[in-house]
Order: structure tokens, then C-alpha cells, then sequence
């Protein structure tokens, strides 16, 4: 998990997230990256929050290694939000591109509390990790109910 974590991170500072929309030979493949990193993250992110609520036994070392690739990933998928992605087998609503100051804050903001969450399993304090879980899931939810159909 380390190892991956280090490409993604390695592959953000890079400046591959900008270079991304550029490198898509299709629209399409735009739109399935995005979907793709999203669900990676989400996978990872799950797994810290089946800890969180109790539904899995807490582990700071396994929650800390999921919640650094659950921070990772959301530098990967804005970037495919670019134009002419907004077609096909997608769940993104216009207003992406319309309020695109709007969604950028969104994305940012979700990072910022992924970023603490990360933080937050490092101490071992299961109260701290809900507190950030919580945090990050609203922050989600702020952008899906804006920009997600
Ligand atoms: C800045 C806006 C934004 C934020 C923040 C955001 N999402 Fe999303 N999410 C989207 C949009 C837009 C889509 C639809 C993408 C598409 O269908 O092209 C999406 C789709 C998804 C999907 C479906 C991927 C698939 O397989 O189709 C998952 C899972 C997901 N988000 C999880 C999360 C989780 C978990 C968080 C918080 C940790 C989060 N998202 C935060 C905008 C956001």
C-alpha cells in the first residue's frame, strides 16, 4: 500500500493531475479515470469508515495506510473534468462547468478535511478519526448533492 501511495503522491507532484485533461485520447477515458480514482478512494476511504462507526474492529495501523491512499487519490480526478467529458456514462451534472470556481472549492475543501482524517489516524485516537471521518464524509456529500446527479 506504501508503494502505491508513493507513486500517486510522486505522480501529483509531477504535475500529472494537470497534465492529465490533456493526455485523454477520448472523452470517454476521461470520464472513466475520473470514475475510476473516485472509486479507489472511496474503497479506501470505506474502510477507514467501517472503523469509524464501529462496524470493524479499530486498527490505527491498517486505518492509517487506507486513509493515506484515501488522501492520495483526490488529486487524480478533477483533472478529467475537462471539456467535452460531460457526455456519455456519467453522473456529472452541468453545473461543473457552469460554477467550475464553485466545484474547485469543493474538491478543495474535501481534500483539506482527507488530509486530516490522514492526520487524525496517525495519533491511534478512534475519537479524533470519527470527528474527521464525519467531517470528510459532509464534505463529500456538500459536492455530491451540488455537482453529482
Ligand atoms: C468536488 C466535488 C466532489 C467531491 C468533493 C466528492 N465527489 Fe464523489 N463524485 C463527484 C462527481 C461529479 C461524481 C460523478 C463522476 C462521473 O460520473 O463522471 C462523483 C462520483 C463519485 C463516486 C462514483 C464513482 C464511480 O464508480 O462512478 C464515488 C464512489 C464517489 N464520488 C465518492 C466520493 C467520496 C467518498 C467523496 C468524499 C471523500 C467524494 N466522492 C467527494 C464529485 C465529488
Amino acid at each position: 500500500m506504501k508503494t502505491i501511495t508513493t507513486l500517486v503522491v510522486a505522480a501529483a507532484a509531477l504535475g500529472f493531475s494537470s497534465l492529465a485533461s490533456a493526455q485523454f485520447a477520448k472523452p470517454e477515458d476521461a470520464v472513466k479515470y475520473r470514475k475510476n480514482a473516485l472509486f479507489v478512494m472511496q474503497q479506501h476511504y470505506a474502510r477507514v469508515g467501517a472503523m469509524a462507526s464501529g462496524r470493524a474492529p479499530f486498527d490505527a495501523k491498517v486505518a492509517a495506510d487506507n486513509a493515506a491512499i484515501a488522501e492520495a487519490m483526490p488529486r487524480l480526478p478533477w483533472a478529467a473534468f475537462g471539456e467535452g467529458t460531460d457526455k456519455g456514462d456519467t453522473k456529472a451534472r452541468p453545473e461543473i462547468w457552469m460554477e467550475q470556481a464553485k466545484f474547485k472549492a469543493a474538491a478543495e475543501k474535501m481534500q483539506g478535511e482527507m488530509s486530516k482524517l490522514a492526520a487524525a489516524t496517525k495519533t491511534g485516537n478512534l475519537d479524533s478519526v470519527k470527528a474527521a471521518f464525519q467531517a470528510t464524509a459532509a464534505s463529500c456529500k456538500a459536492c455530491h448533492d451540488d455537482f453529482r446527479q
